[in-house]
């Protein structure tokens, strides 16, 4: 297409791509992701070089510039993108693994190229009725509040930092209780949304890591005889360090009975609630808010929260705005009807913007909703159990090896110790054993005591990837 007319100075678009030249390029990513997929078990589950070299080594961009980008692509794929912990491994057990399902990289993909937005109505009516969809399909699966109102958003991190937001938004100010197995991003989460450090409370939780309903009832009532405003609790589903379960229901009659917000944080957990023993998630109706993350155990590639807050218009209330740039995008259109309220859990139009603190923001829900129509919540939910099962069986294993069992399996986290071993010893153990490239484990301190931890939640792992790992442990603590 000629694109010269005379007096008239344009420069040439230099970055288009022949579509020829697209398709040849991108069925080779395809293939180099489907390779990455079938020979992960024989690859390291966490690979750490150095990769300033190569991946820098051409000096600025404007020197490497070769208007071609296959050489960049197989360095991306052969060099930088494989020196990292690997969390779709099946021997990966560190920390939190991302095990994601093939149906849920297909969904992105086709989003990505097709430069899906999910911010207002008007931009996106597809894109935010995927986003509704599946919020409600989870929302009514886990069992939360019919009113619950969500949204999507990168991580667990931002998820529970913006329920902490509408919490302060809705509520008066007050003392903030945590446990001290609470996740960092919410005591982070505190500091940045400016609860006052002298009104963040960490109570201390029992022998099963919990926080007990009776330890707050207890906190909340010298708080209000020193004349302290009790303001929100947060219970967690699943702790990062043992997979242990608030008492929500407990948690939820305390925070009823004071009038505090109660955050429910299951990012890691959450999924259980979707099995048939609900894995002793009980009282999710109960949260004012509550956080689960897809990119832990739904199967998701990076990244994506789910944020429920049940009172309906919370989230529209603390994030609307409606700048005179947005009016003819907004719902209702160039009329300024956009400026109306989010009406609530009925109401189908939604500019998804005025839920958080996005505006821009990449339609996170095409992946998940792809899974979910795919596979149905029965599939899904049997690979959670499975998860459950394989941390279980690692239990028995552990025992076997003669290795001590710290915390039981709970929720696909088991955490056990080498006798003899201080913090730093355990410290050093995970680092070699994943060094290694076999298996990726961590350490944490569980109660004071440094622990080996292992998270079960790849529906790939087998027994046989859980024994070879024990064996590992052993080899490497004798
Ligand atoms: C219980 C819990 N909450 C919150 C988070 C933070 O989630 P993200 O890493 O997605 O920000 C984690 C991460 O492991 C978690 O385990």
């Amino acid at each position: 297409m000629t694109d010269v007319r005379p007096g008239l100075d344009v420069p040439p678009d230099l970055l288009d791509l022949d579509p020829e030249e697209l398709r040849r390029l991108g069925h080779w990513v395809v293939d180099r992701t489907v390779e990455h997929l079938a020979t992960l078990r024989e690859r390291p589950a966490d690979h750490r070089a150095v990769v300033r070299r190569p991946v820098g080594a051409a000096g600025r961009p404007a020197a490497a510039r070769t208007g071609r980008p296959g050489g960049g692509l197989r360095l991306l794929a052969d060099v930088a993108l494989e020196a990292q912990q690997h969390g779709d491994h099946p021997r990966y057990f560190a920390r939190v693994p991302g095990p994601s399902s093939p149906v849920a990289i297909l969904g992105e993909w086709l989003a990505v190229g097709m430069q899906a937005i999910a911010s207002s109505w008007g931009g996106g009516s597809g894109t935010a009725t995927l986003e509704l969809v599946v919020l409600d399909w989870l929302r009514d699966a886990l069992g939360l509040a019919p009113s619950a109102e969500g949204i999507l958003l990168t991580g667990g991190s931002l998820a529970n930092t913006t329920a902490l937001l509408v919490a302060r938004a809705e509520s008066p100010p007050g003392v903030l209780y945590l446990s001290d197995q609470t996740h960092s991003s919410i005591r982070r989460g505190a500091v940045v949304t400016g609860w006052p450090a002298a009104d963040v409370r960490v109570l201390p939780t029992d022998a099963s890591c919990r926080l007990a309903p009776s330890v707050l009832a207890a906190a909340v009532a010298e708080d209000v005889a020193a004349g302290r405003r009790p303001a929100c609790v947060v219970a967690t589903v699943g702790t990062t360090n043992t997979g242990a379960v608030d008492d929500v229901v407990g948690l939820a009659s305390v925070a009823r009975e004071h009038g505090l917000w109660l955050h429910v944080d299951g990012a890691y957990g959450g999924p259980a609630a979707l099995t048939a023993d609900r894995g002793g998630l009980r009282g999710l109706e109960l949260a004012d808010s509550f956080v689960l993350d897809p990119h832990k155990w739904l199967f998701q590639p990076y990244d994506l929260a789910c944020l429920w807050v049940a009172r309906p218009g919370a989230l529209h209330r603390t994030f609307a705005m409606h700048p005179e740039y947005l009016a003819d995008a907004q719902k209702g259109g160039p009329s300024g009807a956009g400026a109306d309220a989010d009406a609530g859990a009925g109401a189908r139009e939604v500019d998804l913007h005025n839920r958080g603190l996005e505006l821009t923001r990449h339609s996170r829900a095409a992946k998940l909703w792809l899974t979910l129509r795919t596979y149905g919540l029965d599939a899904l939910a049997a690979a959670v159990s499975r998860g459950v099962s394989l941390a279980e069986a690692a239990e028995g294993l552990v025992r076997e090896a003669g290795l001590e069992v710290v915390t039981p399996a709970s929720l696909g986290v088991l955490t056990f110790a080498v006798s003899g071993l201080d913090d730093g010893g355990h410290r050093a153990l995970a680092a070699r054993v994943t060094a290694d490239g076999y298996a990726a484990l961590s350490s944490t301190v569980v109660a004071g005591r440094p622990v080996l931890r292992l998270c079960t939640i790849n529906p790939r792992t087998t027994v046989e990837d859980l024994a070879g790992t024990v064996a590992a442990v052993r080899r490497v603590a004798v």
